[in-house]
């Protein structure tokens, strides 16, 4: 067990694409959105989980840029959700010294859920333990555009020569720049695929896919994604079972 003391063989930065909910309620015979509601709890263990390991970053994926397409009545419950959300977890993020960031464009949304979106921001900027990144309306071709108009105004008043740009350019101007890079990527539900969600930051990360439908992950399921990504990355085999004790340990 000596080798996972050092923390560097644990990931830094986990981004989870949250997938299933809607499978999960239509097992159970209910509607699409009790299954949203269900996948509530799992973002707060995730997050508890994230906490307790002490990793920097856990970027999650909440919203597609293409998830407007979903009936209207969905898209409006998940809005819902995300407001009473907001408004009912971020002080007990900040009680927990930890930094909200909401990723993807802000612009998209109500001026009500912006505005509670900037407030949340503003609160815990300065908290200096796990970043939160909440991926809402957020597309990984829209961040590379993004990034990429930015660098066009920069050429376009003559700052900066074509020539001159390099992926280091583009690279500070795209979503998390300010975070270590991802480590490993979780999706939940089956699917393995990216679905649009981060391509650039994804260049280099470990890429675990589960059947577990999003309500039902638990930190049984997340410690076997960390698992598997130690025993990948270093080639020891590590269970599930021993970073379930590395996290008894760090809570003492
Ligand atoms: C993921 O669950 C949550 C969001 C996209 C908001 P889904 O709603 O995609 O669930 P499935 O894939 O239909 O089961
Ligand atoms: C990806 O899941 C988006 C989120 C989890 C927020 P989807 O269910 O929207 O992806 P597809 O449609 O299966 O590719
Ligand atoms: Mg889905």
């Amino acid at each position: 067990m000596a080798a996972l003391e050092h923390t560097q063989e644990l990931p830094r930065h986990v981004a989870i694409i949250m997938d299933g909910n809607g499978r999960w309620a239509q097992l159970r015979g209910k509607f699409r959105v009790s299954g949203h509601k269900a996948g509530v709890k799992s973002v707060r263990a995730a997050v508890s989980f994230a906490h307790r390991l002490n990793l920097n970053a856990l970027t999650l994926f909440a919203f597609s840029s293409e998830n407007w397409r979903r009936p209207e009545d969905e898209v409006s419950a998940l809005m819902s959700l995300f407001i009473a959300v907001l408004g009912s977890e971020v002080k007990k993020l900040h009680r927990n010294n930890i930094r909200l960031k909401v990723i993807g464009e802000h612009g998209g949304f109500s001026a009500h859920l912006q505005r509670k979106i900037a407030d949340a921001e503003a609160l815990t900027a300065n908290n200096t333990g796990l970043t939160l990144n909440i991926a809402a309306n957020y597309g990984g071709r829209w961040d590379i555009v993004q990034a990429s108009r930015r660098v066009a105004e920069q050429v376009a008043a003559g700052k900066l020569l074509p020539d001159d740009i390099t992926e280091d350019t583009l690279n500070e101007l795209m979503s998390m720049s300010d975070l270590s890079p991802v480590d490993l990527l979780i999706r939940t539900g089956g699917e393995q695929r990216i679905s649009n969600f981060l391509l650039w930051q994804l260049a280099y990360a470990e890429l675990h896919f589960t059947d577990v439908l999003w309500p039902d992950f638990d930190d049984n399921a997340f410690s076997e994604a960390i698992a598997a990504f130690v025993s990948r990355e270093r080639r020891f085999g590590c269970t599930g079972e021993q970073i379930r004790a590395l996290l008894e340990k760090n809570e003492d």
